[in-house]
């Protein structure tokens, strides 16, 4: 998808049903900055961390038939940059009219969708500030995004020192 490596290491084991997360723990796409905060924030993830995860959605699209959402975010939806959060600021974004959850629309061309998280990204200050380095620098995006993807990747696996180890050589061998 043309964006940074991202270097992965196994070490995440099977467990037993009852070691599952509850259910409700995702963060709700219809909300604002203080749940994101609060979903997030309870994973250990910052404001910055926050705001370059949700630079993810450079990538993919929502679904009517998935969350009840529709539509991509950006005109590339299978290579990651930075369009995220150029378009966040670059773009004028109004409420959707249609039969669906609010969403937001680009007043442009009417193709590219925002959910309210997402705005919530531009409204809010601390949020903003980061969001707007990552649409003057896409290098600065990449670097920050390997690193808080990589450590949302781990969360709370069980690595033992021989794994690390391991995949310590296979990355830098390239
Ligand atoms: C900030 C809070 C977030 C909210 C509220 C949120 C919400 C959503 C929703 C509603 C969809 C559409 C699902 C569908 O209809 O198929 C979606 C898709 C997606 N999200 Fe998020 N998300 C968040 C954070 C993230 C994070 C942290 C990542 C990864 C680092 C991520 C990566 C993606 C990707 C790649 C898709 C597209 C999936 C596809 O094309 O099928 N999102 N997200």
């Amino acid at each position: 998808m043309q964006g940074p490596a991202i270097p992965w290491r196994p070490g995440r084991t099977d467990r037993d049903v009852s070691y599952c997360t509850p259910d409700g723990r995702l963060p709700d796409a219809s909300k604002d900055q203080n749940h994101l905060r609060a979903i997030f924030g309870r994973m250990g993830f910052n404001d910055q961390e926050i705001v370059a995860l949700s630079g993810a959605h450079a990538l993919g699209r929502c679904h009517t038939d998935r969350s009840g959402f529709s539509g991509p975010w950006t005109f590339s939806p299978t290579v990651l940059t930075n369009d995220y959060f150029k378009l966040l600021f670059n773009e004028k974004w109004q409420w959707k009219k249609w039969n669906g959850p609010k969403q937001f629309e680009d007043v442009s061309t009417k193709t590219l969708m925002m959910l309210p998280t997402d705005l919530a990204i531009v409204k809010d200050k601390s949020f903003r500030a980061t969001a707007e380095k990552y649409a003057k620098d896409n290098d600065l995006f990449f670097n920050d995004f390997q690193k808080v993807i990589v450590k949302l990747f781990e969360l709370g696996v069980p690595f033992t020192t021989d794994e690390s180890a391991r995949m310590t050589f296979k990355v830098y061998e390239e």
